[in-house]
């Protein structure tokens, strides 16, 4: 039974609503494990105990027999007749559970009686380089919602201003210019063959534009609404660039500021992490989550949904596009066009264009996989694995046809320092990371 199912059937045989399932659960996991961490056990009647032998008080005595399991579970007496099959003892257990559930029942609010309006919403916000996503709705019907976070300026007149007006097209005002912003500045900029310009450069904001501040709130503001109730929503901040904290500190600062402002406990989630979040659960949370966007490759080493080490590189779709166009004589928005379109990493380049496409995108992949193969060799805290551990890839940037392949290969090309079980593809690489802080939300509260 997944966790999901749980919350599921604990809600339908109790009348309580999903959401207040899903918080009674993340309290009562999140008691567990602190009881855990601190080497205490959790002993419940009639069914079982849990206890974390290398921590437990005793360890330290037994030292040289020390047990070799993180979390051990006694079933008790009766539970394990009833998983034998004494058919005499299953009726009892199910009986005491129906009184007690009956018993509290009464006593407790269920869904209708609960203020709707204290309950708080979950919400996850991946803030990329090139696009800004929202996950919000139930746990178990998440909805996405995307926006370019990109803009471009066109000269003030009464008369375009009246014109967007009338198209109900957001603007805002900037001296003498007009900044369109989220999703109606690509239509803006292929009509005026102009580049849209990004708030964000290399997954951080960018201190070049001026009005880059002001651009990002405003696509936020598009999906993002003021909040009154006690909301919790996670943001996507990338791993530090080498030698670029400081940068990646203000970043997150001035979002998670901004985030609070509209009435959100706001935290941050590492990209990569919420790519195992959103992709791990079977895999209990642990293994590499990889999101290749458009400033940068972000990777995250989970261990049990705990970050091991989390690190970025800034070689991504922008980079792809940029060193294409600058080898083909292209604009870099075109190569953007064109690699979006058409690309197929599986068959022969057809044209100049492609066959530059394939050369940076497999020095992009060789330079994460490096990256990684180099970072897990100089981890000093790697926890023993007893199996092997997945990669899940992400972004826009694993998107086109024979990514995988191209990435199983060169992956596979060198011995690799710890096991791999299987390297495959987010259910939905564009929004794995906004899903994966959502996730984190809901834990949060
Ligand atoms: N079908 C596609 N084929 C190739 N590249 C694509 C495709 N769709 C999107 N991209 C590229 O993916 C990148 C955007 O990916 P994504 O939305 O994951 O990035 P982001 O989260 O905004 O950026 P980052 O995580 O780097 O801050 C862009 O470079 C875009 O050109
Ligand atoms: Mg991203």
């Amino acid at each position: 039974m997944t966790k999901k199912e749980l919350i599921q059937q604990v809600s339908l045989k109790t009348g309580f609503s999903e959401a207040l399932v899903m918080k009674a659960l993340a309290s009562v996991l999140n008691s567990w494990t602190e009881a855990l961490v601190a080497g205490d056990s959790i002993r419940l009647h009639d069914f079982g105990s849990f206890s974390s032998p290398l921590l437990s008080h005793q360890a330290e005595e037994s030292k040289n027999t020390l047990p070799r399991q993180l979390v051990r579970f006694r079933p008790s007496g009766k539970l394990s007749r009833l998983i034998a099959g004494t058919q005499e003892v299953k009726e009892t257990i199910i009986e005491n559970i129906n009184e007690s559930t009956g018993g509290h029942m009464t006593d407790m609010p269920n869904s209708e009686s609960h203020n709707p309006g204290q309950e708080a919403d979950f919400f996850g916000l991946d803030v990329g380089t090139s696009r800004i996503v929202l996950a919000s709705g139930e746990f178990n019907n998440v909805k996405t919602q995307t926006q370019l976070n990109a803009f471009v300026t066109v000269p003030y007149s009464k008369f375009t201003e009246n014109i967007l007006r009338q198209n109900k097209i957001t603007y805002q005002m900037s001296g003498k210019e007009i900044l369109i912003f989220g999703n109606e500045s690509e239509k803006f900029a292929n009509s005026f063959n102009v580049e849209a310009r990004r708030p964000m450069y290399n997954g951080l904001l960018n201190p070049s534009e001026v009005n880059g501040w002001q651009i990002i709130q405003s696509i936020i503001e598009l999906l993002v609404k003021k909040t009154k109730g006690p909301d919790i929503l996670c943001f996507s901040v990338p791993g530090a660039p080498r030698g670029g904290e400081a940068n990646l500190v203000y970043h997150e600062g001035m979002l998670k500021n901004f985030l609070e402002a509209l009435g959100y406990r706001a935290k941050s989630v590492n990209e990569g992490l919420s790519v195992v979040f959103a992709e791990m659960e079977k895999d209990n949370f642990t293994g590499i989550g990889i999101s290749c966007g458009g400033g940068m490759c972000n990777v995250c080493f989970a261990f049990m949904s705990v970050p091991v080490f989390s690190f970025s590189i800034s070689k991504a779709g922008d980079y792809i596009d940029n060193a294409v166009a600058a080898v083909t004589s292209e604009v870099a928005t075109r190569i953007r066009v064109i690699k979006e379109d058409s690309l197929d990493l599986s068959r022969n380049p057809k044209d100049k264009y492609e066959s530059a496409m394939h050369i940076y995108y497999e020095e992009m992949i060789l330079t994460l996989v490096e990256t990684l193969r180099t970072e897990i060799s100089e981890s000093r805290n790697l926890p023993r694995l007893d199996r092997a551990i997945p990669i899940v890839l992400s972004g826009g940037t694993a998107k086109p046809k024979g990514f995988l392949e191209k990435f199983e290969k060169i992956f596979r090309q060198n011995d690799f320092p710890i096991k791999i079980s299987e390297v495959r593809m987010a259910s939905e690489p564009l929004t794995a990371t906004a899903r994966g802080c959502y996730i984190a939300a809901a834990y949060e509260s």
